[in-house]
């Protein structure tokens, strides 16, 4: 019995099922210890028994509803080709990339060979726990990393060379589609029970091409799922999208859509179709401060939500200071929600 999956079949619950975004790796100790093992992060997400063992580290310590896979969204442009690295305490580093030739240095020919220890880590973790969600960056979050070489505030150089060659960008994120609907696809072959798509920074794409470079892209990605696997649960987390979330909600065949903080619930509650899911959307700096204004917000959540299925998360990833006690504190609030 699964109250996350069952979920998705129509089932209600008088509390929620919960799992937070970025629940396994940095604020857990036993994560820190493995981590000191493996000379980088990557060698870390490519090893399956240690990946496995992060992936079920916050199941055993806190009982969530459901597990995530350990792993990056930037395996992707790893596994085609591109050099990604991680320095610690400043984030990833990809070697520079050309939109207008990116065929060059991009290619499907060691795509799956690279990934296949993902697919294991998702074999050996479904050996021992259920559910287990499996996830990928979507095309428009992926390329700004992929063009701009690094995380920064406001992507401004990948986005200046999107708006000076539209067609190459078309082409690109056509090319990510591809190779993203590939790797989910074999997620859940060898096992994953859900999938997210981590669009963590739809808030910089222009309103004016949040279809073309958004929508499109993701339905693509979402229909080729649903032409192998009609019922899986996908999610959808398009950070920061706006008043597009209606579109995003309404019109790419997502089961679930995973809020940020910034949307108000009750809105999300009315204008979101009945159907869908909706997941979140607790700030995470609210678990961070703890204590009573963290059981408010859980007891907010909670009245927003009333009549609609719901699945309680973060509106973004939980923050690596936050302690665990806190953790601990808002699974049993939750778990005590009726
Ligand atoms: O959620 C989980 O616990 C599963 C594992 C997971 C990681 N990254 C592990 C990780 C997931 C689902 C991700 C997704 C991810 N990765 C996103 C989308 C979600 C979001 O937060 O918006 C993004 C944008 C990335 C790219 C990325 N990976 C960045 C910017 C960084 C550096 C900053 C940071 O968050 O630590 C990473 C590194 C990373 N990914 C770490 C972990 C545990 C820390 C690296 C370390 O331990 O050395």
């Amino acid at each position: 019995m699964s109250k996350f999956l069952d979920l998705f079949q129509g089932k209600t619950f008088p509390s929620p099922p919960l799992w937070f975004m970025r629940q396994a790796g940095r604020s857990l100790p036993e994560y820190r210890e493995v981590r000191k093992g493996c000379k980088t992060f990557l060698d870390l997400c490519y090893s399956p028994k240690l990946a496995a063992k992060v992936t079920l580290q916050p199941i055993e310590r806190f009982g969530f509803d459901a597990a995530i896979l350990f792993s990056d969204i930037l395996v992707i442009p790893d596994a085609l080709g591109q050099r990604v690295s991680f320095e610690t305490g400043k984030g990833p580093r990809l070697s520079p990339l050309c939109l207008s030739s990116f065929q060059k240095t991009l290619s499907f020919s060691h795509f799956f060979e690279k990934l296949a220890p993902v697919y294991e880590t998702i074999r050996l973790v479904k050996a021992k726990t259920s559910p287990l969600i499996g996830f990928s960056g979507s095309p428009w979050t992926l390329a700004l990393y992929m063009l701009e070489g690094e995380g920064t505030r406001d992507f401004a150089k990948a986005k200046q060379m999107a708006f000076s060659d539209e067609d190459s960008f078309s082409a690109f994120l056509g090319f990510l589609t591809e190779a993203i609907s590939l790797h989910l696809i074999e997620q859940v072959k060898a096992g994953v029970d859900a999938i997210q798509l981590f669009e963590s920074w739809a808030g910089l794409c222009p309103a004016t091409h949040v279809q073309k470079w958004i929508l499109e892209p993701t339905k693509a990605i979402v229909s080729a799922l649903r032409k192998e696997f009609p019922t899986l649960p996908l999610i959808g987390f398009p950070k920061g999208i706006g008043a597009n979330l209606l579109p995003y909600g309404q019109d790419l065949g997502l089961s679930a859509v995973s809020l940020d903080s910034s949307i108000p619930l009750s809105w999300a509650v009315q204008n979101l179709p009945h159907n869908m899911i909706l997941q979140g959307n607790l700030d995470p700096s609210l678990l961070v401060a703890g204590g009573d204004p963290l059981k408010r917000g859980i007891q907010s959540i909670h009245q927003d939500m009333e009549g609609r299925a719901y699945i309680f998360n973060l509106g973004h990833g939980v923050l690596p200071q936050t302690p665990l006690t806190h953790l601990e504190d808002c699974v049993r609030w939750v778990r005590a929600l009726s």
